[in-house]
């Protein structure tokens, strides 16, 4: 039985104080008997506030993205050790908003999702389609071509790693891919991955993402292959991320 996830990627949203009582909020909304496994990647600058207020909470904490080294002349960018400092466990890899407004490529990605496992991160490494790519049935051969990526270098990776299948089409525009729709995807990914390794394959979890809410997210979670959310917008509500994470129970 896979234990769901459910993952608020913050973006570049938020303020101190408003980070602040996000923080609070959901911390004190949880208790032991939630099932979901909560995670939530707040902006870089936010991640000392996310350490102070969740050690020791049911909450854990990650980053938007990370450079692949320990440290360098690297202007402008995060080392896996600083993330590690800060007690991020987890890091969102090759978002489609950073392959599409930062041009990171399938090696960039590669080579991040490597460091990061090497590091003791675990890696949710985003793949999806675009709306032109779903429209010319490219779908699957998109979806593989990511997936690709990581599965032939590496396919013992997947036993530490996180996938999330978010249409770019449905990120932040309202619309949501159906269960069904997106339940095709995630089985697909699960036995891309079966091919190299029967065993990892049933044990990875795949998230959804893309327009996740409450009011869509059940039916979303009720399919086979979905092992939970990475949401967006939604999250940055504490009752409606909160009620997601409450409809795992
Ligand atoms: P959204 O974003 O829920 O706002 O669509 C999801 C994501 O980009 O991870």
């Amino acid at each position: 039985m896979r234990r769901k996830i459910i993952a608020g990627n913050w973006k570049m949203y938020g303020t101190r104080a408003s980070v602040d009582t996000l923080l609070t909020e959901i911390k004190a909304g949880l208790d032991d008997s939630d099932c979901a496994e909560v995670i939530v990647f707040p902006s870089y600058v936010y991640i000392p506030s996310a350490q102070q207020h969740l050690t020791n909470s049911l909450v854990k904490w990650g980053a938007q993205n990370m450079y692949p080294a320990l440290e360098g002349a690297v202007t402008g960018e995060i080392s896996a050790t600083m993330l590690k400092e800060y007690g991020c466990d987890y890091v969102i890899l090759g978002h489609s908003e950073r392959r599409t407004l930062f041009k990171e490529t399938d090696d960039q990605i590669l080579a991040k999702f490597l460091f990061a496992i090497e590091q003791g991160i675990t890696p949710i490494l985003c793949v999806g389609e675009t709306l032109a790519q779903r429209e010319n049935e490219q779908t699957f051969e998109v979806i593989a071509q990511q997936l690709d990526l990581v599965l032939q270098h590496a396919p013992s990776t997947l036993a530490s790693a996180i996938v999330a299948y978010e249409p770019v089409w449905a990120i932040g525009t309202g619309l949501t891919a159906t269960p069904e729709q997106a339940q095709k995807v995630h089985q697909f990914i699960r036995q891309q991955a079966e091919k190299r390794d029967k065993t990892l394959a049933e044990q990875l979890r795949i998230l959804y993402g893309g327009s996740v809410k409450r009011s869509n997210a059940n039916d979303l979670f009720a399919m086979p292959d979905i092992d939970g959310g990475l949401i967006g917008g939604a999250s940055l509500n504490a009752q409606e991320f909160l009620g997601i994470v409450k409809l795992c129970n």
